[in-house]
């Protein structure tokens, strides 16, 4: 989704705001642009389609000089991907204006400035924001007036950043519905959508809250609340490294971090197991009296989150007993859903600013203040980890490529501790049973370890599904969640066409989609479903489909003609499985993507963090 990055500093800030830009393109955008007061009165800007390296090669290596300046890498919303829509977006050359998020009144202000005789460049809704502010300051009212009267008149969500040549030491920013941090440096402060574009120049940070202004010079900042007051907001040192965000040898970030998940999953459970019990310290020892009267667990989620959700929803049935509903954020919010007073509300989500899901928590929140809210979280200083009651951070580190990969597996190790801690809160789990469990968590990263040897294997599959226009992928149980995020990550990253199914569901419409050139992906665990799933792939391969199974070694199921079978591994329970048999699917389709050319961390269309509905 869209990113921005601004500075205000003693020293020329292109290069600063390019290799913000950059950092930042794990987002997703479609074109991008800097603009720089050159001197107190001057404006310069330049825009370009594409990818950052587009924008700095039109900029050239003479730079833009200049000591305050705003950035912006576009993902369209508002207008096709063109240079004329990309952001800066400039009026009478006085004012400078980049945002994320959408404002919903924007064709209302269109139409009153268009009636002053206002005409527009772009097809965006943004424009409307530099024309207001230049009418205000062609009017003579000081940039500050005009900055809070034009934000005042916006509905909408936006992270904004602006610069008016009649206040050419100051830099105006705002944060509603949409991320924006602010970079304390040494005589200089910065602004971005995510702190780790500043990394290589400030570790600190300050995260403004909802309905949040700031007005900074080099050295000072002014933060006005929703209320119009002004207020104090803590600096945090992150703990981040620049480097976090290298590919680290990798040929994509997505590789990286399929193979970091090993690392994760450990760093996740660290410090909230020991001996065969999790602790209370996990969540929190408020946290464990609140569940004590939970008798529902409701899941709302989006993407790859909204499936760790769904193989959550088995294990709290299957092993608590305890009702479990799973709902993608967006309709969960548009609808009236029946949430009563013992039931927790779980929001799952890595980056914590995806729009629908804060949506579905704020409107749980106003209808249902009792109701706790959890948030398991990859980013601690985002909406989600600050709105909600308690929270558990997944601890993957920065996720960069737009698959979801290691996100995934660390909240599922999450899930199954809250699972632990339900457990024991409520009596539902025998000390013997969280023993097991625990003892089964423990082996997971070198499981995952194990599954990451089979990548030549997985390799020689890809070949076969590269040319394919479709796929379908099988699983029951907990596996058909996985089967869903198997192609989930297939269509994402090389768009072929993939469909996850439960395999009960065959008869009930996809096999009617079955022939020789219909590839079936299956998840073959050794459970009790086994037989039954291996009826459903005589099914298919009776009419003609080219099967790969990824498959537990005790089913002792054996590759023959147009049946490919890869033992994944043979030690998993009920809880790492699906973590597990995931790894050679994320591989899967990062090999057939590779093989087809795609943009693997940025697939078209597709951005990191969907900050807007
Ligand atoms: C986008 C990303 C997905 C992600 C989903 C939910 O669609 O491309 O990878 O799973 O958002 O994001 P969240 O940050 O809430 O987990």
């Amino acid at each position: 989704m869209c990113g921005i990055v601004a500075a205000i500093a003693q020293r020329p800030v292109w290069p600063i705001l390019l290799e913000g830009l950059r950092r930042l393109e794990y987002r997703g955008y479609d074109s991008a642009g800097l603009a720089v007061l050159r001197n107190p009165s001057e404006l310069a800007c330049v825009r370009a389609v594409g990818k950052v390296d587009a924008l700095a090669e039109r900029i050239g290596a003479d730079g833009l000089p200049g000591l305050s300046g705003v950035a912006h890498t576009r993902w369209a919303t508002h207008g096709v991907p063109a240079e004329r829509n990309a952001h800066p977006h400039i009026a009478s050359d006085r004012v400078a204006v980049v945002h994320n998020g959408i404002i919903e009144n924007h064709a209302e202000l269109r139409a009153e400035l268009q009636a002053q005789g206002r005409t527009f460049s772009s097809d965006t809704d943004t424009e409307v924001i530099a024309h207001m502010l230049d009418v205000q300051l062609a009017q003579g009212i000081s940039p500050t007036a005009a900055f809070h009267a034009t934000l005042d008149r916006l509905h909408g969500a936006f992270a904004l950043a602006i610069l008016m040549t009649d206040a050419p030491d100051h830099l105006f920013v705002a944060r509603q519905g949409s991320p924006l941090v602010i970079g304390v440096g040494i005589g200089e402060l910065f602004a971005a959508s995510d702190a780790l574009a500043l990394l290589p120049v400030t570790q600190r940070f300050i995260y403004l809250a909802e309905g949040d202004r700031a007005i900074l010079t080099r050295d000072h900042w002014t933060i006005i609340d929703r209320q119009g007051a002004a207020v104090e907001r803590p600096v945090h040192e992150s703990t981040q490294r620049a480097d976090s965000a290298d590919r680290g040898g990798f040929k994509h970030f997505m590789l990286k971090e399929i193979h970091e998940q090993p690392r994760a999953i450990a760093d996740t459970l660290e410090g909230r197991i020991s001996e065969g019990r999790v602790l209370p310290a996990a969540f929190g020892v408020t946290a464990e009296a609140r569940f004590a009267d939970v008798a529902r667990i409701q899941i709302v989620a989006c993407g790859t989150s909204y499936h760790a959700g769904m193989v959550a929803r088995y294990w709290f049935e299957d092993i608590l007993g305890l009702p479990t509903s799973v709902e993608v954020s967006s309709e969960f919010h548009y609808r009236n859903p029946v949430v009563s007073r013992d039931t927790l509300l779980v929001m799952l989500s890595q980056s914590g600013e995806t729009a629908d899901t804060l949506a579905a928590l704020r409107m749980v929140r106003s209808r249902h203040p009792d109701v706790p809210v959890l948030a398991i979280c990859n980013a601690p200083e985002s909406s989600l980890v600050r709105e909600s009651d308690l929270v558990l951070m997944t601890h993957a580190g920065p996720e960069i490529s737009v698959a979801s990969t290691k996100a995934f597996s660390t909240q599922l190790v999450s899930l199954a501790l809250l699972l632990l801690a339900m457990g024991r809160v409520q009596g539902t789990l025998s000390e013997e049973i969280e023993r097991r469990i625990v003892a089964g968590l423990e082996k997971i990263p070198a499981l995952a370890q194990a599954a990451l040897t089979h990548d030549s294997a997985i390799l020689a599959l890809a070949e076969r599904l590269v040319d394919k226009q479709h796929a379908l992928f099988l699983g029951r149980g907990v596996m058909f969640p996985i089967a869903l995020e198997g192609a989930l990550k297939l269509k994402e990253i090389s768009y072929i066409h993939a469909e996850g199914y439960p395999a009960g569901e065959l008869k009930h419409g996809p096999l009617a989609l079955i022939d020789e050139n219909m590839p079936v992906i299956t998840i073959a665990p050794q459970n009790d479903l086994l037989e039954k799933l291996k009826s459903n792939m005589a099914e298919v391969a009776a009419r003609g489909a080219e099967l790969f199974v990824f498959a537990d070694e005790r089913t002792a199921l054996a590759s023959e003609e147009r049946l490919h079978v890869l033992p994944v591994t043979s030690h998993v329970g009920r809880i790492s499985a699906p973590i597990i048999f995931n790894i050679p699917l994320q591989l899967l389709a990062y090999h057939v993507a590779v093989l087809k050319g795609t943009d693997v961390d940025q697939p078209r269309n597709l951005a990191k963090s969907v900050t807007v509905e």
